[in-house]
């Protein structure tokens, strides 16, 4: 009799972070089912890196990035592929993280072939189906045909419950990237970019919001903070996205206390971030890796959707006012007291174990034994 197979499908950097504790913890009971990754490629390099990284590979690759590519572009190519596979696999369970595109599609995908979808980080929301976009939509929409539901925290589980999803079907797990993360920080010992001295500004910036002028208004924050404090160094690893890089290039090219870079591979990323003594950033991941390593967070947005490293006192939403981030940022970087605040290690979104919890959901679903796990409590 053949094993239950299992898709989990990526497309972006964060997916395939994400999702590559999954797989890999899935893989460990091989003999009892078949467990293939789905590449929408929605990003190419990004995503290249991180499989490298967790030493995997794209079982079917899609392969539709292009550059300027729309959201209905992503969705219709993506869609279309999936079903494809979908029809040639016929799996028994189809696993995605998130909020992107891929993730949006890979729910829709699994709905229309009827084969029951598992939600690895359900449950974040802003309230706002407008913000972050289309990330809240793809979410909320992914969250009406799960059929596990796998909240990282107890406040993302108390969102779902408050939409009438049914108690059974949800297992507050943690976030799989606090997994990926102490996983890739343990295994990859070296500091990374050693040759800067003083203290070292973290910056990334990529969100569809920010695009244009609240990216420009960030830039010229992280440029003021340069010339008040002549010990930091600004170090900008730049998504690939060509809109992003024009406006940070543009405005922080020259500066000789900046270094702006290819996106480093997630090990190297890791490294930098453990290397910072302050990290400004509008990513999801970021703000939920760097209170691990007690690295106070500026969140360059207006909502977010992960209030917990807020409430823990780890993180800041700051939004992408000029004079707000360089107000802010200032206070941490003259005021040891409040930066001592927002510097303790703590991890609000998980403990490491959040993929052995899903694996072992997922396989109890399929009518597969596997050994527990004790729910995550915060
Ligand atoms: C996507 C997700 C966003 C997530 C982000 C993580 C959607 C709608 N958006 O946004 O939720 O926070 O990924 O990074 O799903 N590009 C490359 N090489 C790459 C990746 C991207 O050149 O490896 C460039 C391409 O020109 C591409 C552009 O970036 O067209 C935008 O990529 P896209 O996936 O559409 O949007 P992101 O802003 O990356
Ligand atoms: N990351 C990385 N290299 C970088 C920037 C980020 O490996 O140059 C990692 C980061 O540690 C986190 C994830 O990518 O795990 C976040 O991805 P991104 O910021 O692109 O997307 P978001 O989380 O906002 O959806």
């Amino acid at each position: 009799m053949s094993k239950p197979k299992i898709v989990c499908v990526v497309g972006t950097r964060p997916d395939a972070i994400k999702t590559a504790p999954v797989v890999l913890e899935l893989r460990r009971f091989a003999d009892r089912v078949d467990t293939l990754v789905v590449s929408t490629g929605q990003h190419r390099e990004m995503l290249q890196q991180v499989f490298e990284c967790f030493g995997l590979a794209a079982d079917h690759d899609l392969d539709i990035m292009q550059h300027g590519q729309t959201l209905a572009q992503v969705t219709c190519r993506a869609l279309e592929g999936i079903d494809r596979i979908l029809e040639e696999l016929r799996p028994d369970f189809l696993i995605a993280q998130g909020d992107t595109t891929t993730t949006f599609v890979g729910a829709l995908a699994a709905f229309y072939r009827k084969v029951p979808f598992g939600h690895v980080e359900a449950g974040l929301r802003t309230g706002r189906v407008d913000d972050p976009f289309p990330e809240e939509f793809n979410r909320r929409a992914a969250s009406l045909v799960t059929v596990l539901h796998f909240p990282p925290t107890r406040w993302a589980a108390d969102n779902l419950r408050s939409e009438g999803i049914s108690e059974e079907a949800v297992l507050v797990t943690g976030n799989t990237c606090i997994d990926a993360v102490l996983q890739v920080a343990e295994r990859h010992p070296q500091d990374w970019l050693p040759e800067v001295e003083g203290r070292v500004i973290l910056l990334t910036t990529h969100r569809r919001e920010n695009w244009g002028g609240p990216q420009r208004s960030i830039a010229t924050a992280a440029l003021e903070l340069l010339d008040r404090f002549p010990d930091t160094h600004l170090a900008v690893p730049m998504h690939k996205n060509p809109v992003v890089r024009e406006t940070l290039t543009g405005i922080l090219g020259s500066h000789d206390r900046v270094t702006l870079m290819e996106p480093p591979a997630y090990p190297r990323f890791v490294k930098l971030m453990q290397r910072s003594h302050l990290i400004l950033t509008d990513s999801g991941g970021v703000q939920e890796e760097a209170p691990a390593f007690g690295i106070p967070v500026l969140v360059l947005r207006e909502t977010t959707e992960r209030p917990e490293g807020v409430t823990a006192g780890n993180a800041r939403l700051i939004g992408a006012d000029r004079q707000a981030i360089v107000d802010a940022a200032t206070e941490l970087l003259t005021d040891d007291a409040a930066y001592a605040a927002m510097s303790t290690s703590r991890s609000p979104y998980g403990d490491g174990r959040a993929a052995a919890r899903i694996r072992h959901a997922v396989l109890g679903h399929l009518g597969i034994e596997s050994p527990a796990e004790e729910p995550w409590v915060e």
